[in-house]
């Protein structure tokens, strides 16, 4: 249904999320073999998918360039998704944007491999803006005023950004869990790729890593059309009104955000990530 939310446990959630979270929570089987990519989002997700599957075809587009992304790793707390899922063979690759007490208990003692992308809020609410606004599982914000207000407010798709990064970053140094940035992937790709490829134990040749930074440039994904959601149907998204790769860019906030829109984040922000360590983001 477009223009509303679907509130689980007082989180906002989009209407084709799964009512019965709780179940998913307690009764999904996370496999020692499965890579799970968890994001907030707007955070760079489709960006770490397409480099992860492509670091497992070890550098060949033909998977990336025949089937669409939401098949290629579906979302576990979407109707369809957890439904793809459940076919999938080993190894198992998934996304989701779940807070961390919403996500499958069974993950936390297997050995599964979960990637955790994040991303300055500031260009995420310019981003959810311009994203959401096109989507029609969501609440639609009138003007970017008003999203703006949501957003500190935890009153956007998946609830507060300060409470999902503070909630997955208490996974930082587990054996299996990588925390990587979208400004790191946009300062250095190769050496993000690199970090990827370490992480999950594949080793690539110069060739194969070319191929790889190849097809996950912002130009490549925006031109292929099983990764930038121009696939999506139009009961979800109404082309017209927006896209998946919109501009690429880091710190477009600067072109959004008011001087006083920036006072008020750097306020809830100080407050809500004081309990953080120093450094634990790139963009501070
Ligand atoms: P913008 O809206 O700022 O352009 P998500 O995948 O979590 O929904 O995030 C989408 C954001 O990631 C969009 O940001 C999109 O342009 C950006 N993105 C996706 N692929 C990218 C790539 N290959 N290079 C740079 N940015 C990318």
């Amino acid at each position: 249904m477009a223009g509303e939310f679907l509130w689980i446990e007082g989180i906002p959630f989009p209407t084709t999320t799964i009512k019965d979270l709780k179940s998913l929570r307690d009764e999904f089987v996370v496999r020692d073999d499965d890579v799970v990519i968890f994001s907030y989002p707007k955070s760079g997700t489709n960006w770490i998918l397409e480099i992860v599957h492509l670091i497992h075809t070890k550098g060949d587009p033909s998977w990336v360039q025949t089937v669409l992304k939401w098949e290629r790793s579906p979302w576990i707390e979407s109707i369809t998704g957890l439904e793809l899922i459940e076919t999938q063979k080993d190894p198992r690759f998934y996304s989701s944007h779940l807070p961390i007490d919403f996500f499958p208990k069974s993950f936390f003692k297997s050995k599964a491999k979960g990637i955790y992308i994040m991303r300055d809020p500031r260009d995420i609410i310019v981003s959810g803006y311009h994203f959401w606004k096109a989507l029609k599982i969501s609440r639609i914000p009138d003007s970017f005023e008003e999203y703006f207000e949501w957003f500190l407010q935890g009153n956007v798709p998946y609830g507060s950004w300060f409470d999902h990064v503070c909630g997955w970053l208490q996974m930082k140094g587990k054996e299996n869990f990588l925390i990587i940035s979208y400004e790191e992937l946009h300062q250095d790709l190769r050496a993000g790729v690199e970090k990827v490829c370490q992480f999950l134990g594949t080793k690539l040749s110069p060739e194969e890593l070319n191929s790889v930074l190849k097809n996950v440039s912002f130009q490549a994904m925006k031109d292929n059309k099983m990764s930038n959601y121009s696939l999506l149907p139009d009961t979800y998204m109404d082309h017209s009104k927006g896209c998946l790769m919109r501009k690429g860019i880091t710190g477009d906030w600067k072109n959004h955000l008011t001087a006083a829109q920036t006072e008020a984040f750097d306020k809830v922000y100080r407050e809500k990530v004081a309990g953080l360590p120093q450094g634990s983001f790139p963009w501070e």
